[in-house]
């Protein structure tokens, strides 16, 4: 069937079970691990569920439908929603709550095996490609009391028009393409998400300028590659609906960069191997795109990079930053590091922290390597001591708090361009936005300045954030 026809049928399905669930005051509750993507698709489905006429709650022992959008790419999500699992079993039996458990995870046999034995009161389990068919799936727990079992293994369509409730008012994630052909060693994402395919432009563009029209001024585009965008269309040939000249990822920022109302623009992930020159001009002449770029380095040592799977050296990393240095005034960067891949010595790991010293990341998202089933990681033979692992992390971070630290103060007296986003959490009296470089800025401001992008002084650094003062 057509994702167009499947839409329409599954927008049938919503109307039945919103029949069914009218007048009766229905709470659901969904927890989100993992990625940003999964993040975009639990939007997705609150999205989905709220259309079926029921209302978000925070409380899952008393809610009436609960969802896990699992993640997969380390390990401990899986202990966390096992937990979780276990302390749902009294309210599946004191309320008949609907137990649904989607995503990535769900993409594992071994791991759907496991629920279905252990937690056999869950109703509905469901994978990465049949997302947009919760309203079926629901609808038959609810109508014929059917357990559904929802998982496709080969690579699903786009679907395009799913209903979506947004996090925020003023910031919104973009899906751009979905799954990854890299198969980087240590790496489940290409099993669980399927082969690389990307949205057409007319989708996308489409889908921002309503976002701008609708008041939403920061757009993050997300996907596994994002700078292989329409790789695959091209090399295959795939037809993809051409939009005002769009047919490669610097084409699509330049594009976004000219949409009126979108103030700032991000993107996750890139990979080094794919930052072609193209990408690196367009971020240079778009003053919307945001100069934090996020390089994912995984590890310094070429050696292991080899391992990995990762196609670039640890020479071609620091080029690349280099050359990016040099063309894009401003620019700062964040990364990815596994520590305690399969082979990883003191000496490899010394090439991490080297690289680490030298470009000076803005932020660094760190991970303890995590054998994953099917991986070919897995299955290579040296695998590095857990005790091992655990004091190279300790290090590792040592030396990316101490950067921080000093970055931070470079900041203090400059004139940062914050995006508003809100109210502090911690203290209602301030609020709380993000530098270009992404950066939390905290400051004492109006409400109404909530949604605005504005100059603030940086005043103060503290780890995690920095402080900032409006010029009178
Ligand atoms: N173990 C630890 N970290 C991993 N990542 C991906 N797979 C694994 C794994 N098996 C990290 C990578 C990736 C980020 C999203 O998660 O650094 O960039
Ligand atoms: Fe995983 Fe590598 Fe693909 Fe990223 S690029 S999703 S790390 S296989």
């Amino acid at each position: 069937m057509e994702p167009r026809e499947e839409i329409e049928r599954q927008k049938n399905y919503s109307e039945k079970v919103k029949e069914l669930t009218k007048n009766k005051e229905l709470t659901y509750t969904i927890l989100t691990m993992g990625c940003q993507l999964n993040e975009n698709d639990s939007e997705k489905l609150c999205g989905m569920i709220e259309e079926m006429g029921y209302t978000k709650s925070e409380n899952p022992k008393q809610a009436d439908l609960c969802v896990f959008n699992t993640c997969c790419v380390r390990e401990n999500a899986e202990a966390k929603l096992f937990g979780k699992l276990g302390e749902l079993k009294r309210a599946k039996e004191e309320r008949g709550t609907i137990i649904a458990i989607g995503g990535c995870m769900m993409q594992e046999k071994h791991i759907t095996d496991k629920i279905k034995e252990s937690y056999p009161y869950t109703d509905i389990i469901f994978g990465t490609h049949t997302l947009h068919k919760f309203p079926e799936d629901l609808y038959q727990v609810l109508k014929k009391h059917q357990k559904q079992e929802d998982v496709l293994d080969i690579d699903g369509k786009i679907y395009e028009g799913l209903p979506i409730k947004r996090e925020s008012k003023y910031k919104a994630s973009v899906t751009i393409m979905n799954g990854c052909n890299n198969f980087c060693s240590y790496c489940i994402v290409p099993y669980v998400r399927g082969r690389e395919r990307s949205r057409s432009p007319k989708d996308i563009l489409q889908e921002i300028r309503k976002l701008a029209e609708e008041g939403y001024k920061e757009i993050t585009l997300l996907g596994q590659n994002v700078n292989s965008y329409l790789r695959v269309e091209r090399e295959k040939g795939i037809p993809t609906s051409e939009a005002e000249g769009v047919n490669s990822f610097a084409t699509l920022l330049k594009a976004i960069n000219k949409i009126e109302g979108i103030e700032r623009i991000r993107f996750v992930s890139p990979h080094p191997k794919d930052f072609t020159d193209d990408v690196i001009e367009a971020i240079s002449e778009g003053e919307k795109i945001a100069k934090l770029v996020h390089l994912p380095l995984q590890s310094g040592s070429t050696k292991l990079l080899k391992r990995m799977n990762r196609n670039y050296t640890k020479e071609q990393y620091l080029k690349l930053v280099q050359k990016m240095k040099e063309r894009i005034p401003g620019v700062t960067f964040s990364t990815d590091i596994i520590v305690g891949f399969a082979g990883e010595t003191e000496e490899d790991f010394e090439n991490t922290l080297d690289v680490v010293k030298q470009v000076g990341f803005e932020q660094v998202y760190m991970f303890i390597y995590s054998r994953r089933v099917g991986t070919p990681g897995d299955k290579m033979p040296d695998q590095v001591p857990e005790e091992i692992k655990h004091k190279r992390f300790n290090r590792l971070k040592e030396l990316v708090e101490k950067q921080i630290a000093v970055r931070n103060q470079e900041y203090i007296g400059t004139v940062q361009t914050v995006f508003v986003e809100g109210k502090s959490k911690t203290n209602d009296e301030l609020l709380t936005g993000r530098t270009d470089s992404n950066k939390v800025v905290v400051f004492e401001g109006d409400e109404s300045l909530i949604g605005q992008m504005i100059p603030l002084t940086i005043t103060s650094e503290h780890m995690w954030y920095l402080t900032g003062k409006q010029e009178k």
